[in-house]
């Protein structure tokens, strides 16, 4: 493993190296023509203008651009994985390392803060707003609480333990926390029992005092319920409406809502929601006093062999989404969830599907990254 302190220090100084600099260039014309040190105002002495970034044009738009980080971000050599993050985004998000089954893996007085602290130093040092991801959800959580038997009163009690430990850590540094992480069934639109530590015993209690106690850890830190296939009209958006507004209604401190926005081009049913079908369903929860925020966006497509209509359907997809969310006031954040392709959640979680970023392998922007740079006016 590479030396934290080694890397925390080439991180803090990626923000100052990534600033423009006025370069001198033309270096092949003749020695007689005095040197731009001496005369930097001379025509072949100036920078032509750099492209502008994702985050510079989303800054632009009051919007924040932003990726998950995961396992890239932690390896040895990520230099350039980490420069390219710093250049274009202006958000991060952990994609596993704040989950209860990495933050608080080993045990109930047990935490593991090496890894996060390592991303909000990074985020912080490069002026980037942290999302964080998630203090309540039915994946991933340790063994330790899962083959427990807990009573409601000891339940109840854990989960406000590790809300206060893990919120109190970042009170003041986050922007955004997830506190509950998909909570409704896919069809009937039910609460979610099946795998969840918490639902099963709490029922839906814990959905606020989740809430609850995460606003006393971190006044400042915007609260979020968090979920996927809200993005189109059916039963688990309503589904969605019904538990955030029943929250506003009893006073529950909730200010947004996530749409995790996994999509994928049309082969078997999924597809990308059109523009108005999103701006129709932002504009539904906003209409609630709710901030709304693309949280994991990515959109997958087969591989190999998509095809080329396929490939622009993707990109169309992008930018479909961005417009949509500069369409709507409320909407103030898109996350991408992952850099380039490799590191794509989707290759592993929907065999036969993939490519579903803005960057291939090697770091090339694709037409997924000219998309969504069109539609934020670059
Ligand atoms: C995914 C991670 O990206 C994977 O590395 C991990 O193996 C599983 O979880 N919805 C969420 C995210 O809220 O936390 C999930 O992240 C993707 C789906």
């Amino acid at each position: 493993m590479h030396s934290r302190s080694t890397r925390g220090a080439r991180r803090a100084l990626l923000g100052s190296a990534l600033s423009v600099v006025t370069a001198c260039v033309g270096s092949d014309l003749p020695t007689l023509t005095s040197s731009c040190d001496a005369d930097p105002t001379q025509a072949r002495c100036q920078t032509p203008p750099a492209a502008p970034t994702l985050r510079e044009l989303a800054a632009v738009r009051f919007r924040y651009v932003g990726t998950a980080l995961d396992a890239a971000f932690f390896g040895a050599s990520a230099t350039q994985y980490d420069t390219l993050v710093a250049h274009e985004f202006n958000m991060v998000v952990a994609g596993n390392v704040m989950k209860w089954g990495s933050i608080h893996r080993d045990g109930r007085f047990d935490y593991r803060w090496t890894n996060p602290d390592a991303m909000v130093a990074f985020a912080q040092a490069n002026g980037m707003k942290i999302r964080g991801h998630t203090l309540a959800w039915h994946q991933q959580n340790p063994a330790w609480l899962t083959s427990g038997t807990w009573s409601r009163d000891t339940l109840e009690a854990l989960l406000k333990e590790h809300i206060d430990s893990v919120v109190g850590h970042y009170r003041g540094k986050i922007h955004a926390w997830d506190v509950v992480n998909e909570a409704i069934n896919d069809g009937s639109g039910t609460l979610r029992t099946a795998g969840s530590p918490w639902a099963p015993t709490l029922g839906r209690d814990y959905i606020d005092i989740a809430f609850t106690r995460a606003r006393a850890a971190d006044p400042a830190a915007l609260l979020f319920y968090n979920d996927y296939g809200l993005e189109s009209p059916g039963v688990k958006q309503d589904a969605a409406f019904e538990l955030v507004s029943g929250m506003k209604a009893r006073g529950v401190p909730i200010d947004g809502i996530g749409f995790q926005a996994h999509f994928q081009v049309k082969q078997d049913g999924s597809d990308v929601p059109s523009q108005q079908t999103l701006v129709n369903t932002l504009t539904r929860f906003a209409a609630l006093g709710l901030k709304v925020e693309l949280t994991e966006l990515d959109i997958r497509v087969r591989t190999p062999g998509a095809t080329a209509a396929e490939l622009a359907a993707q990109a169309q997809g992008y930018a479909d989404v961005v417009s949509a969310c500069l369409a709507v006031p409320a909407c103030d954040a898109i996350v991408v969830w992952g850099v380039n392709d490799g590191e794509s959640w989707v290759n592993t979680a929907f065999p036969g599907y993939g490519q579903a970023l803005l960057f291939d392998d090697g770091f090339g922007k694709k037409a997924t990254y000219d998309a969504v740079k069109r539609a934020l006016g670059g």
